[in-house]
């Protein structure tokens, strides 16, 4: 990927049409071939992130005017983001906001970005919870342990209109991010942000818990695109030497919090499932697991019910 980075020579760029006269759809032409040439997958949609920025519109609107002409000051702002991107800058970063299940949530260096498989996570929960016949405007208490950027919490939230939440972390940047979103989507009045070792601050007990701990082997971190090793907080990756660490803390402190008859959702790495679920069989505390591949079928979530007291 270096390689091919370096083979993009000051010539390539300079090759670009002139920036000042560019019209949206040459912009878009000559960044997507760009990023292309340089690695970045999905390099069409990110150009078209990256210019809807710079013009402060949406994607949408590049395709209703594909020939008005960028001013220099926004030809300007698009270069520099097509610059910080093809350093390794993620997009989300440089843009600032992404889009996750039902919500748009601003994102910065201090949280993660939220991936496709923990709106899947997400997904889940919500077509079990329909599948048992939840209703809409039932109260559920729900705690989202290492909420970052308040994802989980406020997606499930937003779609469960009389639920409560308590979301937590450990770094208070991104409860800050969360607070931040919270108030965004209209659903601050019903999260508390709690600043927490995991459960450790957390009272009350909660219908259901879900979490997205850190689960990456800390060797395997190092073989991770630099567009995350050196962007995305290491506190949200980092899960130790097997990447279960934070997993079996969670296990341990989980029972205290969480109903009889509860349930808990935890997002896991792709070869993580045989390790849960042993994990899980050692406690007594729960009573039924299941491992849940994602999309492209690797292990991705587990979920498991509280045992109900005799
Ligand atoms: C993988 S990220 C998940 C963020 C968000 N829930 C999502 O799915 O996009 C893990 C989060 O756990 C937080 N975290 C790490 N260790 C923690 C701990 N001991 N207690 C609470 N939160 C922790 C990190 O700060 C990070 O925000």
């Amino acid at each position: 990927m270096q390689a091919v980075r370096e083979r993009l020579t000051k010539e390539e760029e300079q090759s670009a049409p002139n920036r000042s006269s560019w019209t949206i759809r040459e912009a878009l032409d000559w960044t997507t071939q760009y990023f292309r040439q340089a690695g970045i997958a999905n390099s069409r949609f990110e150009a078209e992130e990256l210019l809807a920025h710079a013009l402060k519109s949406s994607r949408l609107t590049l395709y209703v005017n594909p020939t008005r002409v960028l001013d220099p000051e926004e030809s300007v702002h698009f270069r520099e983001l097509i610059q910080k991107r093809k350093a390794g800058t993620p997009s989300a970063y440089l843009v600032g906001d992404v889009d996750f299940v039902n919500v748009r949530l601003r994102v910065n260096p201090h949280v993660l970005i939220p991936r496709a498989e923990t709106e899947e996570l997400v997904e889940r929960i919500l077509n079990d919870f329909n599948a048992r016949g939840h209703q809409q405007h039932e109260a559920v208490a729900l705690l989202d342990l290492g909420t970052g950027s308040g994802a989980i919490a406020i997606a499930l939230l937003k779609s469960w209109p009389a639920a409560q939440a308590v979301a937590v972390d450990i770094s208070a940047d991104a409860l800050d991010i969360a607070q931040e979103n919270a108030l965004a989507n209209g659903v601050a009045e019903r999260i508390t942000l709690l600043l927490s070792d995991w459960a450790a601050a957390v009272t009350g007990i909660f219908d259901l818990v879900v979490a997205n701990p850190p689960y990456i082997p800390t060797e395997e971190l190092e073989g991770l695109s630099n567009e995350v090793t050196d962007h995305e907080p290491r506190l949200a990756l980092d899960g130790g030497l097997r990447g279960t660490r934070e997993i079996e803390r969670l296990l341990q402190q989980v029972p205290h919090i969480l109903k009889p008859g509860g349930f808990l959702y935890l997002e896991i790495g792709y070869n993580q499932g045989e390790a849960v679920h042993n994990l899980l069989s050692k406690s007594c505390s729960f009573s039924e697991w299941e491992v849940f591949p994602d999309l492209a079928g690797r292990d991705r979530m587990i979920r498991a019910i509280r045992t109900k007291e005799e």
